[in-house]
């Protein structure tokens, strides 16, 4: 075996020999009479082997470092059945006796001792879990992440009274150990600023495990407790419910177990300090965390990434061929880097909010103000949150939209303008981006109409900035960018003194001293920054000023209390979102996500022609469709224009549901029959007849059985994954026209059929060729009406057709339609010829108080108007087209995706566990949405199934959204969910 110069001591063990595959199943066999194929693993400082027996079961041949003594290994199979007894539901390897050739008992000696190579090796055969390792850098979830942080508290737990002489060994994973194991590895680190760096942290961590070390608790536990040595035996949720390689069981720090967990899911895709904390309430739940062990963890992590690194460095110096520590490396570094992208005091502050505890805060020191002659009741406060009035129309987005904000103030006569400290500002998030944006100012921004003389709010020494000066007192600084420094350099000042002239802009900010001039940072951050920074506000106000924010969890709870419990909604943990602008949905903390369900909103949210033509109207006239005005007329004309001829007398009404109610009563009236055919899967409202038409799974799970007896369905034409398939698909046809005369010749011949003329609930499908056609003229020629249902598809969004019924080649007798029609606005219609219209008259006649209002017909000639004018059902073309054939590369690497349906901008992207059984992905699609919302795009799954992506956004959606949208998915279908 190649080595180089080797430092072994128990801190720091030299590797094993290299032991084959064969004399690893000789092994086996001799020592333990196992006849088993031997497969190596990966490890630092053992040699471990999967054993396949030849009945194809499954063990683990585990060969310690020859530093390793029987002691110890016994105390880890003692841990083993500790765990296995106490800890329900958690797997462990249970050690082998070589003996009985079954799992050892208390008192049975677990361990061979081998000779290899002259040295003697103690070697042990453990049960192998099944399942699957958390390891690579893959994406963890959010409940993996926390099902992670439980399992280490409930190890704990079991081991907390254990008590082995195995079990209290030197080992260089005991982050008691680190200066000594540090001093000794560190300067195998080759590369000198990262080895400072490292030298640098780990330092300040200590310094800060200092004031605590006396009070943390000290126990027996695992060690090593991280994604490599979990496992999960549920393939899709991947919830770890295994516990293996017991080889670091020591006697430390309790919380070390939970900082050596932490710190291995921060080199994880998506997974950074925040997410990472899921795993520390998790723990902090099981096993409560005291004050020091919380004011700890994250020096322990710091420590913990420190050790890995340089430990990685040194087994890659002296064990060159370990091409497993060699890919470590990367991930290490991953750590070290994540556990340090935020100073120190700033993680802890995060870790004690997690758990609960308070945190001290940077406080303002006794002060006066700021600026000179300034009253603050004439200081104007800028508004640069999400729900800001000054950033509608997307002002947001121009560029240097700030100042010109502050500059319009100063020009309406205030005197000064502050922006609010620590709000997450809209005018730094940008569109579509994978990340929430870091637009959170730990500073504020003062805009004043001149010059005005800045004094010393406190007593303290002056020193020269390049952007200005500072004013440090005690524990705090006062940075202050843009004044002209009246003071020398070093000067020192009292409390009121001139401290120099302001520019027109100044930025004020207060930190602790020495502490990190902050950045803005990401809005979930701010509170922990907290402890490092102060709210400079007051020195202008005199008060500080309150977050107008509502908080998300609050109001969800306040929601829960008031709505009905079935009126649902996104995500379990939605965000609170405040604003809309054309594709774009923003949050409360100003992180803007791409809408990519919202066909609703189908010329985009809050459309500056849409929002001005509905407030002039509002202001003017909003009353029912029984008095005479101009507006109802107009839009009834424009909507006929759409339609074929013969479609020419219009019923408006409020939504979906209620266009397919009135459409199915209109056939009734018609037709004087009850029965209705419907295609099944298939939804399309919540009043009694449109539900009754309803029979997909997905909406109400009952839907099939409880269809009253008037309800005759026919299969559901899914040419993807129906009863025909491909080129098969025209038998729907005719099994449906079958259907249709045979319920005339039973008697009960239709009065309507109702079908979406594009399978939207489905997915996206297009209907089999022709069968439109087909079902249409077989209703008619048994004296019943055909209802297109275009209330998701119609309207432009197929991109090649306005209507989805043009698809098909057919004309319907009567069309229903909502949603897009009146962009949010609730407004429905239904079109149908006036003779038909006219049988209404049987059911009396018809009202609908807010159906066809000023407002709502404003509101659908604003859409109309826009989809023309900026040619949107073009856009759904182009784009669509764009955004179908991305999707049908991404299939290409990614056997998940089954299928892509759709057209225009309503595409379905089906995702399926096996491409020929078409088993669906549903757990999978739900968490893909998920990972998406973390990566900026809202999308939600639908179906039957709910396995298929449904993506409808509103029409103005750019190339650049699907670019964003597919290198999202790409990225989630790559790294995980
Ligand atoms: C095809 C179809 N029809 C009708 C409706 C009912 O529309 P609304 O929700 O406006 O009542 C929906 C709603 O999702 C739908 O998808």
């Amino acid at each position: 075996m190649a080595t180089t110069d080797r430092t072994a001591s128990p801190l720091v063990p030299s590797p094993p020999p290299e032991i084959s595959a064969a004399d690893a199943a000789r092994i086996v066999r001799e020592q333990f009479g196992l006849v088993a194929d031997a497969e190596p693993l990966g490890s630092n400082q053992d040699r471990n082997f999967v054993l396949t027996a030849e009945d194809g079961a499954h063990r683990l041949l585990k060969i310690a470092n020859p530093g390793t003594s029987v002691a110890e290994l016994d105390a880890q199979s003692v841990a083993t059945r500790l765990v296995a007894a106490t800890a329900a539901g958690i797997r462990v390897p249970l050690a082998l006796d070589p003996e009985t050739g079954t799992a050892a008992e208390a008192g049975a000696s677990t361990v061979r001792v081998v000779e290899h190579d002259g040295q003697p090796m103690p070697a042990r055969v453990l049960d192998y879990l099944e399942g699957r390792t958390l390891s690579g850098s893959g994406h963890l979830a959010p409940p993996t992440v926390r099902a992670l942080g439980a399992l280490a508290a409930r190890v704990d737990l079991a081991l907390a009274d254990l008590d082995h002489p195995g079990a209290v060994r030197e080992s260089q994973w005991d982050l008691r150990r680190a200066p000594e194991v540090l001093a000794v590895l560190l300067p195998q680190v080759g590369d000198a600023a990262l080895r400072e760096r490292l030298r640098a942290a780990a330092a300040e961590a200590w310094s800060s495990l200092d004031t605590v070390a006396h009070a943390l608790a000290e126990q027996v536990i695992h060690g090593d407790l991280t994604d490599d040595n979990v496992v999960s035996g549920d393939a899709v949720g991947r919830l770890p419910d295994g516990v293996i390689d017991f080889g670091d069981l020591n006697r430390s720090w309790t919380v070390g177990e939970l900082a050596v967990t932490v710190s291995s899911l921060l080199h994880h895709d998506g997974v950074d300090i925040a997410r990472a904390l899921a795993a520390v309430s998790a723990y902090d739940r099981t096993r409560p965390l005291s004050r020091a062990e919380a004011v700890a963890l994250w020096p322990l992590v710091v420590t913990r990434a420190v050790v890995l690194v340089a430990s990685g460095h040194h087994v890659v110096a002296t064990d060159p061929g370990n091409r497993y520590a060699e890919e470590n490396l990367a991930h290490e570094r991953a750590i070290f880097e994540e556990a340090t992208s935020v100073p120190l005091p700033v993680a802890t502050a995060r870790v004690l909010a997690t758990v609960g505890l308070t945190v001290e805060e940077c406080e303002l020191p006794a002060h006066g103000p700021l600026l000179a002659d300034l009253d603050p009741e004439a200081v104007a406060v800028l508004d640069l949150s999400a729900t800001s009035s000054a950033l509608d129309d997307g002002r947001w987005l121009e560029p240097g939209v700030e100042e010109s904000l502050a500059d319009e103030a100063v020009s309406e006569g205030a005197p000064a303008v502050v922006t609010r400290f620590a709000e997450p500002r809209l005018t730094g998030a940008t569109p579509a981006a994978t990340a929430a944006p870091a637009n959170t100012a730990l500073a504020i921004d003062v805009t004043v109409a001149q010059p005005r003389r800045v004094v010393a709010p406190w007593p303290g020494s002056v020193r020269h900035t390049p952007s200005g000066l500072l004013l440090h007192h005690d524990e705090v600084e006062l940075h202050l960018d843009g004044v002209e420094p009246e003071v020398a350099d070093g000067g020192a000042v009292p409390a009121g003194a001139t401290l120099g002239l302001s520019r027109t802009r100044l930025g004020v900010r207060v930190t602790r001293t020495g502490a990190d001039a902050p950045r803005p940072v990401r809005a979930d951050w701010a509170r922990a920054w907290r402890s490092l920074v102060a709210d400079p506000t007051p020195l202008l106000l005199g008060r500080s000023l309150p977050d107008p924010r509502q908080d998300p969890e609050a109001l969800a709870a306040r929601r829960r209390r008031v709505l009905a419990d079935v009126q649902e909604h996104y995500y379990d943990e939605p965000p609170m979102i405040v604003r809309g602008w054309r594709q774009y949905l923003v949050d409360s903390d100003a992180r803007v996500y791409l809408d990519s369900v919202n066909n609703v909103t189908s010329i985009g949210h809050a459309h500056p022609r849409l929002t001005e033509a509905v407030a002039a109207q509002w202001r003017t006239l909003n009353t029912n469709s029984r008095f005479h005005y101009p507006v109802i007329t107009e839009y009834a004309e424009r909507i006929v224009e759409t339609l074929p001829d013969g479609l020419d007398a219009v019923f408006l009404v409020n939504s979906g549901s209620e266009a397919v109610d009135l459409a199915l009563r209109i056939a009734r009236a018609c037709t004087d029959r009850a029965d209705v055919l419907a295609v099944r899967e298939a939804y399309h409202g919540w009043t009694f007849l449109s539900d009754a038409v309803s029979t997909s799974v997905a909406d109400n799970p009952q839907a099939l059985e409880t269809r009253p007896d008037w309800v005759h369905t026919l299969d559901a034409p899914n040419s993807y994954r129906g009863t025909h398939r491909g080129a098969d698909a025209h038998r729907y046809a005719e099994e449906a026209v079958a259907e249709v005369g045979r319920l005339a010749g039973a008697g009960r011949p239709v009065g309507a059929f109702i079908a979406e003329p594009f399978y939207g609930n489905a997915g996206g499908i297009a209907l089999p060729d022709g069968y439109l056609s087909a079902v249409y003229d077989a209703v008619r020629a048994h004296g019943g009406l055909a209802v297109a249902d275009e209330v998701q598809v119609g309207y432009g969004r197929l991109g090649s057709w306005f209507w989805g019924f043009e698809q098909q080649g057919v004309v319907p007798d009567v069309v229903a339609v909502a949603k897009a029609i009146g962009n949010g606005q609730p407004l429905g219609a239904v079109i149908t010829s006036h003779e038909l219209a006219n049988r209404y008259r049987s059911q009396g006649y018809f009202f609908s108080s807010a159906g066809g209002s000023p407002v709502s017909c404003v509101a659908g000639l604003a859409v109309l108007d826009v989809i023309r004018d900026e040619g949107l059902q073009e856009n759904a073309r182009l784009v669509g087209d764009h955004f179908r054939r991305r999707l049908e590369r991404l299939a290409e690497h990614h056997p998940l995706i089954g299928a892509v349906h759709g057209s225009g901008l309503y595409l379905g992207a089906e995702l399926v566990r096996d491409r020929s059984t078409l088993e669906p992905a549903a757990e999978e699609t739900a968490a893909i949405c998920e990972r998406m919302r973390d990566l900026g795009v809202i999308i939600q799954p639908t179906g039957d199934r709910l396995c298929v992506l449904k993506i409808k956004p509103p029409l103005c959606v750019t190339t650049e959204d699907v670019e964003a949208f597919v290198d999202a998915l790409d990225r989630v279908l790559t790294t995980g969910w």
